[in-house]
């Protein structure tokens, strides 16, 4: 983590800000996003594709963290965006990323997302089956619109990543079986209101290894050729996004190794290329501060530690058995004692564990950790679960920090709940 720094007087630094400064003001537990590190991840993965050679249109995955302010960033420095729904597409345009730029990906689109999406002239709509297929016809033609799409083909490849985030197998819901592909793109192509642009792909989250890339890629390149000799034109592939990052020891996912991948198996076809990463750019560029509420050591083998984060702030831990590193805030001797200690937030659920066993220095009431790697699936992931606030959120930039989201408001929790009005009292 080039940007994290343990200064011996003001503790741990991100991107030359000391978070307990931040903590000081805003309280926790609060989010704090370094802008510099995802513009720069941002920046390495596109000269990862020109130093490649490739044309490669980088299409952010904003599933991974919708915040406008984040949306804004990808705009002005001239990304594209991959969304999943109406919500997401309506972000976009509210930060002013032009629809050209825009992919539509998901496998159960409804017919209001798909007017609006084809209303705006959105880039591109990633099909997932022959059923969605015959949708967006029938609405782009009833709209005099043309619906440009590429048909998401299931490869059948193992992304060796947790069975919960992986897609490109026969058995997930995702995608268009491969042995179905080349029929269903026949077909596409002479359909009214849609343009057959090619294919898209995508396998899955957090793969730290080009192989399962490669071997997707090279069935896609085979169903390429075999439309081109079908006489059917295709002009696009989309790679898709899964590039994993470092959460505990694992060396991350290199876009320059990412880019060999493309390159090596769709390199030769004189296609428009492009990626949908989310995790990659924006997961490490994120912490979660926490205040530890207390320490429950009495009858205990080893001590919880009950942070006044949890599950509902950040879930995955809980959802995926996912490693975060925590780091404390305050400045530590060097060869500080640790020992095992439990972290857990204070819901009432055991799943609202965040580490078991952590080598920990002895943390005390009021201590400050940060949770590392938390700027992707963080945040937008959050719920209000036991009637707990949204956390704060914090944007760090040029060495300044801004509150891009204040904490929410007790109030606000039900803000638009209704109580009805009963029978009783009308009468
Ligand atoms: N494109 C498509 C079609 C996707 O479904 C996804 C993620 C991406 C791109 C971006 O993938 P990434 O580059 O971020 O790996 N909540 C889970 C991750 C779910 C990923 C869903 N799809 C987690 O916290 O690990």
């Amino acid at each position: 983590h080039p940007h994290l720094r343990m200064d011996a007087t003001c503790g741990l630094m991100l991107e030359g800000v000391a978070l307990n400064a931040i903590a000081d003001a805003v309280g926790t537990p609060c989010w704090v996003l370094g802008g510099g590190t995802l513009k720069r991840r941002l920046a390495r993965m596109r000269a990862a594709m020109r130093d490649a050679g490739l044309d490669v249109g980088i299409h952010y995955a904003v599933k991974a963290n919708d915040h406008l302010a984040v949306l804004d960033l990808i705009g002005r420095e001239g990304y594209g965006a991959d969304i999943v729904s109406g919500g997401e597409l309506a972000r976009t345009q509210k930060a002013a990323i032009a629809p050209a730029r825009i992919v539509f990906s998901g496998v159960g689109k409804t017919d209001a997302e798909l007017e609006q999406a084809i209303g705006l002239g959105i880039g591109q709509i990633n099909v997932e089956s022959a059923e969605e297929l015959a949708i967006i016809s029938a609405i782009a033609t009833r709209m005099g619109r043309t619906a440009r799409v590429t048909l998401r083909v299931n490869p059948d490849v193992d992304a060796k990543t947790h069975a919960k985030i992986t897609t490109g197998l026969a058995a997930n819901k995702f995608g268009i079986p491969f042995d179905n592909a080349l029929g269903l793109y026949a077909r596409a192509s002479s359909l009214p209101g849609v343009q057959a642009l090619g294919f898209s792909t995508h396998i899955g989250s957090q793969i730290l290894t080009t192989g399962p890339y490669r071997a997707a890629y090279a069935r896609v390149a085979e169903l390429v050729r075999a439309a081109r000799q079908a006489g059917l034109d295709v002009s696009t592939v989309d790679c898709g996004g899964g590039l994993g990052i470092s959460y505990r020891t694992e060396p991350e996912g290199q876009p320059e190794a990412l880019a060999g991948a493309i390159k090596a198996e769709l390199g030769d076809l004189g296609v428009r290329l492009a990626i949908e990463p989310g995790r990659w750019p924006i997961g490490p560029a994120g912490v979660l501060l926490s205040s530890v509420i207390l320490r429950k050591e009495a009858g205990m083998d080893v001590p919880f530690v009950i942070t006044d984060a949890a599950m509902n702030d950040l879930a995955r831990p809980s959802m995926y058995d996912a490693w975060h590193g925590i780091v404390p805030l305050a400045p530590h001797a060097p060869g500080q004692a640790v020992a095992a200690t439990h972290v857990v937030g204070p819901v009432c659920e055991s799943g609202d564990t965040f580490a078991r066993d952590r080598l920990l220095p002895p943390l005390a009431r009021g201590e400050r950790i940060a949770i590392l790697d938390t700027g992707a699936y963080g945040s937008v992931m959050s719920s209000t679960y036991n009637s707990r606030p949204l956390a704060a959120e914090v944007l760090v930039e040029d060495g300044t920090w801004q509150v891009i989201r204040p904490r929410q408001a007790v109030k606000e929790l039900w803000q638009d709940e209704i109580i009805p009005t009963h029978a009783t009292e009308q009468a």
